[in-house]
């Protein structure tokens, strides 16, 4: 029986932290200021673009599955699914959940240099999102 009500209990907790995880934690702009003071430079937008649009050695860029503009729909490059905007300015939920951010950064930047992307790279990524306007 406690153990049965243990196991209650932990399902609770799971069902409670994930809800937790999946809700909005963070904004663009509290992002880019946290990158930057990891980079201990501030983020640049140009140089931002210029990543986001380059191969760096390999097959893909940032753009090839989120398209040369963040302000419309991506698509996946081997998938083919769609992917909702990157900028903030064309989809409020982007950048507003640490988790999926972090999640996507490690595996995007693997995919395409694979290596993680630097702190100053996520910093110049994130001033170029969030410079787009519609
Ligand atoms: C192979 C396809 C692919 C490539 C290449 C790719 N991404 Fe992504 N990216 C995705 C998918 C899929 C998602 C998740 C979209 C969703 O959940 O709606 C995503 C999500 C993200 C997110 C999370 C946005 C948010 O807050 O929800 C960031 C940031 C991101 N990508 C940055 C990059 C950067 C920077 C690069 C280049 C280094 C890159 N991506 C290259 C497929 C890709």
């Amino acid at each position: 029986m406690k153990n049965l009500i243990n196991m209650a209990t932990v399902t609770f907790l799971t069902l409670v932290s994930s809800v937790v995880i999946a809700a909005p934690d963070t904004t663009p702009a509290q992002q880019l200021q946290f990158w930057s003071v990891q980079a201990g430079s501030p983020g640049q937008s140009a140089r931002g673009k210029a990543f986001f649009l380059a191969k760096h050695g390999k097959d893909l860029s940032c753009a090839s599955c989120h398209s040369e503009s963040p302000l419309g729909s991506g698509k996946h490059a081997s998938t083919g699914k769609a992917i909702a905007p990157l900028a903030p300015a064309a989809n409020p939920e982007s950048l507003t959940d640490t988790a999926r951010i972090n999640k996507w950064f490690r595996r995007n930047c693997n995919d395409v240099l694979a290596r993680e992307c630097t702190p100053q790279e996520k910093a110049d990524v994130i001033a170029f999102l969030s410079s787009l306007k519609r």
